[in-house]
């Protein structure tokens, strides 16, 4: 429940992937692995990959990006009074990868800095957001997930690298006088003690004590990907029977619940979960793969550009992912 006298609309989205495609053929390829067991175990048939040689870093896709989202909502980059880009793979840890994107597309002088809360980040950004607006301050703020996954994808592990892909979301985020609009309900959680589930080791100490370590991990993406999946298919629909309960919504209001992307075995343990139609979850994970912070955004941007959620209508943002983080966010657009 808010009581500014402002609401927060999101005026328009974008997304940007690499050129490059890897199918589950080419993996085949790279590793021992099979097209069957990919679409099987994760649903995922392609995903996107950088090129650093072509420029394609996280910078570049979040550039195209929000460009595309500026043009939608006519407003020049210099009228964002922030930028946040959540992210777990920047191009540089000083500065943010926000900074460099801001300063590229010229959004001077408005804030900016990176949210790293892995695959949760754009949600946690959407809360963020929703509640500087709502306290008056702001009201302009372009919220960006966008990761590279493959650029810390062990192409010797097949268990990992299979899922990683690559790409970039945005939404404009903007302070209406209608304080109806916006989130309605808001959650960030974490449980800190569940770190080794998923993490980029950068130095030899930062392996845990019972983990078989070897240097070639250094930089690489480690999953315990059996934990992540039982903690998800608990976590996930836990998560969203709370926002609900507490944003006074009943399941049959909810127009589109918009899932982190993270296998589609885990979408629909949840959906089965909580016995909802099939068209109430939106699965894109057969063609981008896991892409992290950018999954929920890109999704949002399809689901807007296919005319399947409009003004009015309630989506419900949730996500989980390393650290481990979760959050969920319940709006009426
Ligand atoms: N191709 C073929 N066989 C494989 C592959 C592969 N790519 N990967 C694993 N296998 C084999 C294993 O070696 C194992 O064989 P064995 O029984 O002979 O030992 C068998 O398949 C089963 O392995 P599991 O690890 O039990 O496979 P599972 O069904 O759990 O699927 C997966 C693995 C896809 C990783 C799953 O656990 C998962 O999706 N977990 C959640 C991942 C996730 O959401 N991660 C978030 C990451 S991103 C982020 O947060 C930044």
């Amino acid at each position: 429940m808010s009581f500014s006298p402002y609401g927060c609309q999101i005026v328009s989205t974008g997304m940007a992937v690499p050129r490059t495609v890897l199918t589950n053929a080419d993996l085949e390829q790279m590793m021992d692995t099979s097209d069957e067991w990919i679409i099987q175990r994760t649903g995922v048939r392609t995903r996107y990959r950088s090129n650093p040689d072509l420029g394609e870093d996280v910078a570049a896709l979040s550039v195209e990006a929000v460009n595309a989202a500026l043009k939608e909502a006519n407003l020049a980059a210099c009228e964002l009074d922030l930028l946040m880009l959540a992210t777990c793979t920047p191009d540089m840890t000083c500065p943010s990868t926000a900074s460099r994107v801001a300063g590229r597309i010229g959004a001077v002088p408005g804030g900016s800095f990176d949210i790293l809360a892995a695959c949760s980040g754009f949600v946690y950004g959407l809360n963020i957001a929703d509640s500087l607006i709502r306290q008056g301050g702001y009201r302009n703020i372009a919220m960006i997930g966008a990761d590279s996954l493959t650029r810390v994808a062990d192409y010797t592990n097949r268990k990992v690298s299979v899922l990683s892909g690559d790409g970039a979301g945005v939404a404009i985020v903007r302070r209406v006088d209608d304080p109806s609009k916006g989130c309605l309900f808001q959650s960030m959680y974490s449980d800190g003690r569940l770190w080794d589930y998923l993490y980029i080791p950068t130095r030899d100490g930062d392996a845990p004590a019972d983990v078989d370590w070897n240097e070639t991990k250094l930089n690489y993406l480690q999953m315990k990907g059996r934990e992540v999946f039982k903690f998800a298919v608990t976590t996930i629909p836990d998560a969203l029977e709370e926002a609900l309960h507490k944003a006074a919504v009943k399941m049959d209001e909810v127009s589109m619940i918009i899932a982190h992307q993270s296998n589609a075995r885990i979408i629909e343990a949840t959906r089965k979960r909580l016995n909802l139609p099939e068209d109430r979850f939106y699965v894109n994970i057969d063609r981008y793969g896991n892409t992290s912070a950018a999954s929920v955004p890109i999704c949002l941007h399809e689901l807007r550009q296919a005319g399947r959620i409009k003004e009015g209508d309630v989506v419900v943002f949730v996500a989980m992912g390393g650290g481990m983080t979760w959050g969920t966010s319940v709006w009426r657009l």
